[in-house]
């Protein structure tokens, strides 16, 4: 560590500069994932979800679905709250919740910048992300217009009361009002209760994705018009 201060018109900063090798990018984002996950997980936890990432075979569906049709919001429940977060937002909610699931930290784990939220009487319910084309999608080479949902939850305790719909329903609207035409989300062909609001949401299968251990392909799309 060095330091020093700088002098204001009326005050003295005193500052710090970190002068040990910043751990970069990629790297960083990798130990922050291991941390989180063992944060939320625990170790045998975190052992697990490595062991089913990177050494079982993993089938996914690949789900698509033109923006230009709207979501009629009526299908929302009374109580559920929506909106956009900055990731500012998001680091003071979690400061004030330090018990969330990895899904709340894809900022420091993934990179990614957009995130949309749903509130029930003020509690954080949900959260789901966006990734944008010139952000890193593990499953789509997306082009301009293209858009990829993806690393959502609904805490347990708020689960089967359609909060997933219903943020997905707004997402999908206000991606449209931004002039976004097409999303993306890629989905473990386990995963009945995903699959279900996508589906009543007019999400369509596109195309089957196979990875293993570093066998990782992205969608082709090749059915796609
Ligand atoms: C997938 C998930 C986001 C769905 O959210 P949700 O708001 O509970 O969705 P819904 O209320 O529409 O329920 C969907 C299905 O989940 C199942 N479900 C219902 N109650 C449930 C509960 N208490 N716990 C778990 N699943 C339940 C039902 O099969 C339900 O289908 P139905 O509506 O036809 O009965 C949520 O289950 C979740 O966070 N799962 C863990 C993380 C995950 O898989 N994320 C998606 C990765 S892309």
């Amino acid at each position: 560590m060095d330091g020093g201060h700088l002098r204001g018109a009326d005050s003295v900063y005193i500052f710090a500069v970190d002068k040990r090798q910043p751990i970069q990018g990629d790297r960083r984002m990798f130990f922050n994932q291991i941390a989180n996950s063992i944060k939320s997980r625990g170790l045998f936890g975190t052992l697990k979800w490595g062991y089913d990432g990177y050494l079982k075979v993993n089938n996914f569906i690949v789900f698509c679905r033109d923006l230009a049709v709207p979501v009629d919001m009526r299908l929302v429940k009374p109580g559920i709250e929506m909106k956009e977060m900055s990731l500012l937002e998001l680091r003071c909610l979690r400061a004030q919740n330090d018990r969330l699931p990895v899904e709340f930290y894809c900022d420091e784990t993934k990179g990614f910048k957009y995130c949309y939220l749903a509130f029930i009487d003020d509690h954080p319910a949900a959260i789901y992300w966006l990734v944008r084309p010139e952000e890193k999608s593990r499953f789509l080479i997306l082009r301009d217009g293209d858009l990829e949902l993806n690393y959502a939850v609904v805490l347990p305790q708020y689960r089967g009361n359609r909060i997933a719909e219903s943020l997905m329903g707004f997402i999908l609207n206000d991606a449209c009002s931004k002039g976004f035409k097409r999303i993306f989300s890629v989905i473990h062909v386990s995963n009945i209760p995903q699959y279900k609001p996508m589906l009543r949401l007019g999400f369509l299968p596109v195309e089957c994705l196979t990875h293993f251990f570093v066998w990782r392909p992205k969608a082709t799309l090749r059915y796609l018009k």
